[in-house]
């Protein structure tokens, strides 16, 4: 029988499930036009049925019975937006192997489950899209795997989260301390229910897995990114990286050449005049490098209600208009990924290196320290040496040339190791 309307059911009532409820009903002329067909927000589950989000839904849409979605013949997609694995894998599948199509936000869950998830679609026919887990905002899973469909992804230099973006611009703009940045970040409803997922950097890393699962066409495992967040940046970093003409970013890269892949997850210190050094606050951007389109960038708000939500009914509409048109599973958005790419060893990465030592103020110590790096394949492009009152631990921060991350580590092992070492190197990759 043919449709004429398509129903939907939200599980999560939170800050993104807020903003797609008042899209649904404030844009809805917008949304069916574009979809085609009549997109209906038929029922929400949340556990807390009580709190006012200040949205006025109709009677009886609210329930805190997960089986009046899941159980519910006339719903066509879920919406799940309660993040974290445990129910929300259970629903998820319970859905798809309901035979309903699947719209979700969450990273983690896509990030380890995906072959899991994408084995349930595949099985029942049913799509699932994840716009908005990767890029609030910006549309660049649609953008990066339609838009850019002819083109081999060579290179994804992303920055991923807005609570770690929106910590470093405010410690480097406004002076703000890590903690008060990172309570605003929260605030404002940018981080994660646990925001050390955020600032260790596991939120990016689950972003750029699944980025680059789909750019490369292969199943890359959490286990094949190296991650370090920004907890515990000192502000000292920021303002000498700031002398030499950088600012501090995380970012997501993930570069393929040939059969080998090389995905990580840091802090770098970015040269000013790069592209993604000027995306602050909250703001993503992704940058990539197709064979054919050459360089784009993406560039957007990465997390917050009205972004996120933006993203959901994006995908919301795409599978709407599917269902219309009978067109669903034609080319499945989110597949199996099968493809064998060999995931390169970390060591083997070449660069620059932005190196600050802790040493004691005395003849003889630089030498030493250039003698060490240098005998470990390490040139040195600029040195500057704060002065201090004391003369018993002084700043050197060193700015070296390409140099290959196995050789770096041999170096500082010796050096920090020496009796002028004060304090443990502190080590920051730098993007020119
Ligand atoms: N916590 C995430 C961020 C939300 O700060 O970017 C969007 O995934």
């Amino acid at each position: 029988m043919e449709k004429n309307v398509i129903k939907v059911g939200l599980i999560g009532f939170g800050t993104i499930g807020r903003g797609v409820a008042k899209l649904f009903l404030n844009s809805s002329s917008i949304i069916n036009k574009k979809a085609g067909i009549k997109v209906e927000l038929k029922k929400i589950c949340d556990l807390d049925i009580k709190t006012d989000r200040g949205v006025k839904l109709p009677e009886g849409m609210l329930t805190n019975n997960i089986n009046d979605l899941l159980n519910d013949p006339e719903i066509d997609i879920i919406i799940e937006l309660i993040g974290g694995y445990k129910p929300a894998l259970d629903f998820v599948l319970k859905a798809l192997n309901s035979g309903k199509h699947v719209v979700t936000a969450n990273k983690a869950l896509l990030s380890r489950y995906w072959d899991e998830i994408a084995a349930a679609a595949v099985k029942n026919s049913v799509e699932i899209m994840a716009e908005a887990s990767v890029g609030g905002g910006i549309p660049i899973l649609r953008g990066m795997d339609k838009g850019l469909a002819a083109n081999r992804i060579e290179k994804i230099m992303a920055i991923l989260n807005g609570t770690c973006n929106y910590i470093l611009t405010k410690m480097t703009l406004d002076k703000m301390s890590f903690d008060a940045a990172l309570k605003e970040a929260q605030a404002k409803g940018f981080a994660e229910a646990d925001p050390t997922l955020d600032i260790e950097g596991f939120d990016t890393m689950h972003k750029i897995v699944i980025l680059s699962s789909m750019a490369f066409g292969t199943r890359v495992k959490e286990s094949d990114v190296p991650v370090e967040g920004i907890k515990g940046v000192d502000y000292t970093d920021i303002q000498y990286a700031d002398e030499f003409g950088y600012v501090m970013k995380l970012l997501a890269v993930a570069e393929k050449e040939g059969n080998r892949a090389d995905i990580r997850v840091h802090p770098v210190l970015i040269n000013k005049k790069h592209l993604l050094a000027s995306v602050n606050y909250e703001f993503n951007a992704i940058y990539l490098k197709g064979d054919a389109v050459g360089e784009t960038l993406f560039y957007g708000r990465g997390a917050g209600e009205m972004p996120t939500a933006s993203a959901v009914l994006s995908d919301v509409i795409y599978i709407a208009g599917n269902i219309a048109h009978g067109m669903t599973k034609k080319v499945p958005f989110i597949q199996e990924r099968t493809k064998a790419v060999e995931i390169q060893k970390s060591g083997t990465a070449v660069s620059k290196y932005y190196l600050r030592f802790n040493v004691v103020d005395k003849p003889g110590v630089l030498a030493s320290v250039a003698g060490i790096l240098g005998r470990n394949n390490i040139s040195i492009e600029s040195v500057i040496q704060k002065v201090q009152d004391t003369h018993s631990k002084v700043p050197v921060v060193i700015m070296t040339y390409g140099a290959k991350e196995a050789d770096l580590k041999k170096a500082l092992k010796k050096i920090d190791a020496m009796n002028y070492v004060k304090q443990k190197t502190v080590v920051y990759r730098v993007v020119d």
